[in-house]
């Protein structure tokens, strides 16, 4: 009996990693979820209903599950209601709710550690995860909050000159502060001293120095930033309570969010350093040479005739793509030129769109069959032998100044080698820029041609085209 509380974490820590390991791949994501979250119940009972003696009822536990049902409940309704293109705003909100939980944990932890215990006895160990926690969960929150707020264009940017140097201030002065904290115990008898309300209030405001000057192209690397930092902040926790099922949960979140760190940055051509100290956003080079040449405006019958005499056609799905809500009609060309004899398949970015998995989301919510959406390093070669290329609202991710303009913003990003194929049509409205703000050359190639429009009106109109060839 008494092995039962640490059966159901063990349950739990194993559910959590065989549920990435499922999430890992699109068709299978969603179950990767379920997984993960029954894990999740699994913890969450045995610390409810569960002891090393055996069964007992934790204490306040009507609070507690008052609390619980008020979280399923508002979690649900936001989930349901949010847009994809809210997405990074919604993680961001909810990610600040953990890094709170996380430094609120170590704010009670280390009041019951100066009612119960001396000071000479409290080893440093048993102090790194109190501190560690308040520090890191606070700049999570109130990170992801000014992050919350910037996506929703509710703050904008905020910089002053040497910022970068108060930031590396601020980090010496919290770590002097949880020092002198430690040191100073004894004289703070039962209430916490004025250098734990310094560590937490010099933790807030390094929070807010650190996501205020960040630009909105690098969001999502940030907020996926404060994701990992959240983890080990709820890592923490788990050393504080000895919990195993918290500790691989935080070890989990803050690993993967590292990695995801790691792989938008490399994607976006961004340093993880820049990031770090706070230069993510600041322009990384110019504005990019200027273009010059004629661009090709063709007509949907023309390009109904080219998809449909093809033999393969790539699509490439951009930020337009979700702004037009195009997927379902896009999934519909897809299934006439299949119909017609054409292999078609989908070129995924890793950065098309506003968030990572941005596209793979959408094209799934029409139905578009996952082994058609194809990596960007596994596409790429095969443009050489593609007859025709649609661009649906994508721009910054097909243009060829990321490999040959030293002077582009976006150079040395990956990009999807579209001029390789015979043809390429592009669909946007007009011949404004995208998110990097740059001309694109592609739309001056001799191979392009551009179908001015709505993404989902001429996706339609090529629909109806084929239709009546
Ligand atoms: P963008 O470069 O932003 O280009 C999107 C294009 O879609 C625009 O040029 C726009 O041209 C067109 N468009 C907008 N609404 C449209 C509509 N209703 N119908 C047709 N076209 C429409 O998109 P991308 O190629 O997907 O590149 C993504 C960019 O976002 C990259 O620079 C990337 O670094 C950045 N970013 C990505 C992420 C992640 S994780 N995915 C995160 C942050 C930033 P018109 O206005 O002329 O129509």
């Amino acid at each position: 009996m008494n092995h039962l509380l640490e059966i159901a974490y063990l349950l739990g820590s194993i559910s959590f990693v065989l549920g990435l390991k499922v999430m890992g791949k699109p068709d299978t994501a969603r179950k990767g979820n379920l997984i993960a979250a029954a894990g999740m119940g699994i913890a969450v009972a045995g610390t409810l209903f569960l002891s090393p003696e055996g069964f007992r009822l934790i204490p306040n536990l009507g609070l507690i599950l008052g609390a619980i049902l008020f979280g399923v409940v508002v979690g649900t309704l936001m989930a349901k209601r949010v847009q994809m293109t809210a997405m990074p705003e919604m993680v961001s909100l909810f990610n600040g709710m953990g890094g709170l939980c996380a430094a609120l944990i170590s704010i009670i932890e280390w009041k019951d550690i100066l009612h119960h215990t001396s000071p000479e006895t409290l080893p440093l160990t048993h102090y790194l995860p109190v501190i560690a926690g308040l520090i890191i969960g606070t700049v999570s929150f109130t990170g992801s909050m000014i992050a919350w707020g910037k996506l929703n264009g509710k703050i904008g940017d905020f910089r002053f000159s040497g910022q970068q140097f108060i930031n590396a201030i601020l980090l010496i002065a919290i770590l002097a502060a949880s020092y002198l904290n430690y040191s100073g115990m004894e004289a703070s008898l039962t209430e916490p001293s004025i250098w734990f309300y310094a560590t937490l209030g010099l933790s807030v405001i390094y929070g807010l120095f650190f996501v205020f000057p960040i630009g909105g192209a690098d969001m999502p690397v940030v907020i996926s930033l404060l994701n990992s930092f959240t983890g080990v902040a709820a890592a923490c926790g788990g050393f504080l309570y000895h919990n195993n099922v918290m500790l691989m949960g935080g070890v989990l979140v803050g690993s993967a969010g590292t990695i995801l760190t790691v792989v938008m940055c490399k994607a976006m051509n961004r340093s993880l350093m820049n990031v770090l100290i706070g230069l993510a956003g600041s322009s990384g080079g110019g504005a990019g040479k200027a273009v010059t040449g004629s661009v090709r405006e063709v007509q949907a019958t023309d390009v109904a005739i080219m998809m449909k005499y093809a033999s393969k056609v790539i699509i490439v799905p951009g930020y337009g793509l979700a702004v037009a809500q195009a997927q379902h009609i896009c999934h519909e060309l897809e299934n006439l030129l299949e119909a017609e004899g054409v292999t078609v398949k989908y070129a995924i970015h890793p950065v098309a769109g506003r968030m990572p998995g941005h596209m793979n989301v959408l094209l799934a919510e029409s139905n578009v069959s996952y082994d058609k959406l194809i990596e960007m390093e596994h596409i790429n070669p095969e443009f050489a032998t593609t007859d025709a290329v649609l661009i649906v609202g994508a721009n910054d991710v097909v243009n060829p100044a990321a490999k040959t303009d030293p002077t582009s913003p976006i150079y040395g990003m990956p990009i999807l080698d579209v001029d390789q194929s015979k043809q390429v049509i592009v669909l946007k409205r007009s011949m404004k820029s995208g998110y990097a703000g740059i001309e694109n050359e592609l739309f001056f190639n001799a191979k392009c041609g551009m179908l001015f429009g709505d993404a989902k009106e001429s996706l339609q109109k090529l629909v109806n085209e084929i239709k009546t060839l």
